[in-house]
């Protein structure tokens, strides 16, 4: 046994007292903070607190007023507002706005002459696109040079007819799927399956010279483009002034091109095995006009260095990024008279537009945590997703290559609609072939 000393009984007993000192200090400093307290309640707090006083009812609703009154005085916070409204009003009216839209008409009977010139009945017989716009949309002024598009198709061929409005006619390159979009350039961008995957890229400059080529996907979703893809385009360039001639100035040139459909379904997947597309069949598609700034210098043109190219389109996707086939305008095939019929609206929009939306919020999310999830309620999902309005239902799955989002249209007997991690968007079967 072993007795203990008095003096080792003082200590033991200061000791006790010291701990009991720290601990209640270390208590005070993490006292938790009086939740009532009139400094730290929230405005939810303030109308949901159904036992507050009259008073803080009164005070509550004074507070609401000024503060809403506040926020709509502030340009910046009203149009946050604005937009939380649009959203809102999307939720219950499941109504997402389209990009710009153009109806093909099927020849019937007219003739093309391929010579770049669009004076034929069938070019005549049939309406423009809208105007081109700056790249950035939005706030941008218009082009100062105009540009516009029409289109037809037969059996095996969709015809484009450009109009391009230029004092300085000039181009440079002349191999084919050479660098022709350094030269002032038409590009037109076509995804047939709205699946952003395998999508086409043809460029034309003044002298008719093609370079072509399929993206295997965006280059922000790590796509390839192959070179080795031939359109087998056949295109006439006429030019309405001279070509690589400063002394003169120019009016405008024209293209005229027919693009086999064969050449245009490559890669497209078994689903859309076709020789041509069915009435009502719907693409992907924006036309690009690179505009290179040049100086005259009386006996050749040459480009600025100092200052920037401009990129005018048919529709903007908003950033100085054409390679991105969910922000591009849709094409709609018909086989009805001449301006029967407007462009058809289909159900599978809002789908469409929720796979790509959840798709970005899951990008998004990989971002910040560096890891997909399938918990929708982490992710920042546009109001109309979430509503239970306009889909039947939403679903994420992750496997081992990262994430497959499911959209089931509300209706009995809808295609469910399908992504995936490399953007791959596509209905019913997943028969996507890579080359
Ligand atoms: C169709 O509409 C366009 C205008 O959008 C017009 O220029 C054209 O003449 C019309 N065609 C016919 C056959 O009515
Ligand atoms: C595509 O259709 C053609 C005939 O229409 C057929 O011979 C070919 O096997 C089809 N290809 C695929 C991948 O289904
Ligand atoms: C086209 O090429 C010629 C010869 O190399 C050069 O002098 C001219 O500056 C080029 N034009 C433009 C607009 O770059």
């Amino acid at each position: 046994m072993v007795s203990k000393s008095p003096s080792s009984l003082v200590v033991t007993v200061i000791i006790a007292l010291l701990s009991l000192g720290v601990g209640l200090v270390i208590g005070y400093l993490l006292r938790p903070f009086p939740e009532n307290s009139k400094e730290h309640k929230s405005l939810e707090g303030w109308i949901n607190d159904a036992e507050g006083a009259g008073d803080d009812k009164l005070a509550a609703l004074e507070m609401l007023r000024d503060c809403g009154q506040l926020a709509r005085e502030d340009p910046v916070i009203s149009k946050h507002l604005i937009e939380s409204d649009v959203e809102a009003c999307r939720a219950l009216t499941c109504d997402i706005p389209y990009p710009r839209t153009y109806v093909i008409y099927k020849l019937r009977g007219e003739a093309i002459d391929l010579d770049g010139k669009l004076d034929e009945k069938a070019w005549k017989n049939v309406g423009w696109t809208d105007s081109f716009v700056d790249i950035q949309g939005r706030g941008l002024p218009s082009p100062r040079l105009e540009t516009k598009v029409k289109m037809r198709y037969d059996d095996s061929f969709l015809f484009i007819g450009v109009f391009i409005e230029e004092p300085d006619i000039w181009a440079n390159v002349s191999l084919h799927d050479g660098t022709v979009y350094q030269d002032n350039s038409f590009q037109i961008l076509m995804d047939t399956r709205q699946s952003n995957v395998n999508y086409k890229e043809i460029t034309i400059n003044a002298k008719g010279i093609i370079s072509d080529l399929m993206m295997t996907k965006a280059y922000v979703d790590s796509g390839e483009p192959l070179t080795f893809w031939e359109s087998d385009v056949m295109s006439e360039v006429h030019i309405q002034g001279t070509l690589n001639n400063p002394k003169k100035q120019d009016e405008y040139w024209t293209i005229e091109m027919a693009i086999p459909f064969t050449a245009m379904y490559q890669g497209s997947g078994a689903s859309l095995n076709r020789s041509a597309p069915e009435p009502g069949e719907t693409w992907r598609a924006n036309f690009l006009r690179a505009q290179w700034p040049i100086r005259n210098f009386g006996t050749y043109y040459e480009k600025l260095t100092d200052a920037s190219t401009e990129w005018w389109v048919w529709q903007s996707p908003e950033v100085i990024n054409v390679h991105l086939p969910e922000r591009w305008g849709l094409l709609q095939f018909q086989d009805t008279a001449i301006n029967s019929t407007r462009f058809q609206t289909s159900d599978r929009w809002i789908t469409t537009n929720a796979l790509l939306d959840t798709f970005a919020a899951l990008k998004a999310f990989h971002a910040v945590t560096g890891r997909y999830t399938d918990k929708k309620e982490l992710l920042h999902l546009p109001p109309y997703i979430v509503s239970g309005k306009c889909l039947a239902d939403l679903s994420i799955e992750l496997d081992w290559s990262g994430f497959k989002v499911t959209a089931k249209p509300l209706g009995k007997n809808k295609e469910e609609g399908h992504t995936r991690t490399d953007h791959f968007l596509w209905f019913g079967k997943e028969d996507m072939q890579y080359f």
